[in-house]
């Protein structure tokens, strides 16, 4: 290859590149379930990014990224009540001027079977991973339709469509997601907002430490059933995030894009 093509290689590499890095600069994004795994992820690619991020976690922990991230604004606050969903675009507003990016993250996953599981158990799954994407959802919506912009971005997972012994409460609460994700696409669209999930497979996080000693290890390990033979790390979905709030996603809407190592294609 000549020296010739390969410095334009190089160039274009490098506009490719900072295309990539730069596309999302001066957008504000609220993220839910931000101070762990994926959420934590995506905050701090898109911090890196230009993005003006508002975290949210009713972990207390989540304010800690303020100093890790200078700039970073956190909110401590259940997911599941329409207050925090209010205040956090309410934030957003305050110090960013405008909300372009909602990712809703925040999530819980219960392992019982159907016999097993209680009332609370139910309600539980219920409320956090879609009760709670549906009033940020709404408050974000009521932010962006005057912009016509914006991008909401769910985390969903295969179990939005498959499911397997003792995860009824969370498949449900999965495919109740993937639906508010479609009816919002065609909702939101009609003012230039996109809205997609993403179908997660095993990714290594702490989402099941509370069920079980080493958790992450077990992710890891149940990881290896998929075609690709591996867990995903946080960041790998952080990626998709970030691409699916870009311009370059602008024809995706209402998808449930499989970010899931090819479970899916074997499982249903
Ligand atoms: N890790 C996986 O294998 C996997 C697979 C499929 C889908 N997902 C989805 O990814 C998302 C992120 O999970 P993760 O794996 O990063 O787990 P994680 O436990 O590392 O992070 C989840 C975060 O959500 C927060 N959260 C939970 N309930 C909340 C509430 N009511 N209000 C505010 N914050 C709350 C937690 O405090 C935590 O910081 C979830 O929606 C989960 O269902 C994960």
């Amino acid at each position: 290859m000549s020296r010739y093509i390969c410095a334009y290689k190089f160039n274009i590499f490098n506009m490719k590149n900072n295309f990539v890095t730069n596309e999302l600069e001066g957008k504000v994004a609220v993220i839910t379930g931000a101070a762990s795994g994926i959420g934590r992820a995506t905050a701090a690619l898109l911090y890196a990014r230009g993005v003006s991020v508002v975290a949210e976690d009713y972990n207390p922990a989540v304010k800690e990224m303020a100093e890790e991230f200078p700039g970073m604004v956190t909110l401590v606050g259940d997911v599941t009540e329409e207050q925090t969903a209010k205040e956090v675009v309410d934030l957003a507003i305050k110090h960013f001027g405008k909300l372009d990016i909602l990712v809703n993250n925040a999530g819980r996953i219960i392992n019982k079977l159907v016999v097993d599981t209680t009332l609370e158990d139910w309600n539980l799954m219920l409320a956090t991973n879609v009760t709670g994407a549906f009033l940020h959802s709404k408050e974000a919506l009521k932010a962006m339709i005057p912009n016509k912009s914006g991008a909401i971005i769910n985390i969903g997972s295969y179990a939005c469509y498959f499911s397997f012994p003792t995860i009824s409460a969370y498949s449900a609460s999965k495919g109740a997601l993937a639906q508010l994700t479609k009816t919002a696409a065609l909702e939101g669209i009609e003012h230039g907002i996109r809205v997609n999930a993403i179908g997660v497979g095993d990714v290594v996080t702490n989402i099941i430490n509370e069920h079980q000693e080493n958790g992450r290890d077990f992710l890891a390990e149940h990881g290896k059933l998929a075609p690709i033979k591996r867990a995903a790390e946080p960041e790998e979905i952080a990626e998709i995030v970030s691409f699916l709030a870009s311009e370059r996603a602008s024809f995706i809407v209402g998808s449930i894009l499989m970010a899931d190592g090819g479970i899916s294609t074997i499982i249903q």
